[in-house]
C-alpha cells in the first residue's frame, strides 16, 4: 500500500502529557505556534481525530506564516463529529468505516466534505492513507494528535518522524502524547527513535525532530 510522507506534531509538556487531566491543552509559546504553522505549509493535508476535532475544534489552517493552508483530515469510526464542524472551514476530508450508509453520509458530503472510508468497526489507518495518497493527492502528511490518533499511527508503522515542542511545564496526569494501552509492552514492542535535531524556543521551550527508526522488534 502507499502512504504519504507522514510526521507527527505535538507539544508536551515535559511529563509527555498534550493535554491535563481537565483537559487544558494550550502549551505552545509564540514560537511553536508559528513553528506548527510553517509545518502545516509544508504539507497537502493535516489530521486529526475525532476527539481533538470535538474537544479542540482547531482550525488546522495557516495563519501566522506565508503559505497555503492544507487539507483537514478528520478521523472518525463512529460520525461523533457533526456535519457542520467536520466542514466548518475550508476543504475536509473526513475518515469513517466502510459500513454507514449513504443517509449517514449525505449530510457531511452536503456539507462539502470529501468522504473516504477504510475499514470496518474502526477505521483502517493504513487503508485511509492509501486512499488519502492515491485517490486525493496527499504527499505529505501532518498528525496533529491527540494521544489515541498519534499511537495508533505508531504502531502500525505509519509514521516517519515525530516533531515535538516540549512545553516547560509537568502535569502529572492527562492524555499522553502517544496513548493506546495495550498495544506496547516497551521492551519486545515499542517504536524506536533516532533525533535529527533540537532547538530553542522561547528561552524555555524545546523543539525536537526524530526520524522514526523502522523497528527492529515486533510490533504485535
Ligand atoms: N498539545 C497538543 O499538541 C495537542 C494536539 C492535539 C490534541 N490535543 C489534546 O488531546 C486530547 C485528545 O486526544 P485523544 O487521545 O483523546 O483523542 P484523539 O486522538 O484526538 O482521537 C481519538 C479518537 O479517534 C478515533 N479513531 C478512529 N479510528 C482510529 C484508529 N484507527 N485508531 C485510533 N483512533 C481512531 C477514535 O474514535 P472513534 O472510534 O469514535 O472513531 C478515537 O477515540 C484533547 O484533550 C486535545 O486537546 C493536544
Amino acid at each position: 500500500m502507499a502512504r504519504p510522507y507522514t510526521f507527527i506534531f505535538s507539544t508536551a509538556t515535559l511529563d509527555g502529557r498534550i493535554a491535563s487531566v481537565t483537559g487544558y491543552s494550550l502549551l505552545s509559546c509564540e514560537e511553536d505556534f508559528r513553528l506548527q504553522h510553517s509545518y502545516r505549509a509544508e504539507v497537502d493535508a493535516v489530521m486529526v481525530g475525532s476527539n481533538t476535532a470535538l474537544l479542540d475544534r482547531p482550525r488546522l489552517s495557516v495563519r501566522l506564516v506565508k503559505g497555503y493552508s492544507p487539507a483537514r483530515v478528520i478521523v472518525d469510526s463512529r460520525l461523533r463529529v457533526p456535519p457542520e464542524v467536520a466542514g466548518l472551514r475550508g476543504a475536509s476530508i473526513l475518515v469513517t468505516v466502510e459500513t454507514h450508509s449513504w443517509e449517514k453520509l449525505k449530510p457531511y458530503i452536503d456539507a462539502g466534505v470529501t468522504v473516504v472510508q477504510a475499514g470496518r468497526g474502526r477505521v483502517d489507518l493504513a487503508k485511509a492513507l492509501d486512499v488519502l495518497r492515491k485517490r486525493l493527492g496527499v504527499r505529505r502528511l501532518m498528525v496533529e494528535g491527540g494521544g489515541g490518533l498519534n499511537c495508533a499511527m505508531l504502531h502500525q508503522g505509519l509514521v516517519d518522524e515525530v516533531r515535538v515542542s516540549y512545553a516547560p511545564y509537568i502535569f502529572g496526569g492527562g492524555v499522553g502524547l502517544a496513548e493506546c494501552p495495550g498495544l506496547f509492552d516497551g521492551k519486545n514492542s515499542r517504536v524506536e527513535l533516532s533525533l535529527v535535531r533540537v532547538e530553542r524556543l522561547c528561552g524555555d521551550w524545546l523543539h525536537a525532530v526524530y526520524s522514526v527508526v523502522r523497528p527492529k522488534t515486533p510490533l504485535l
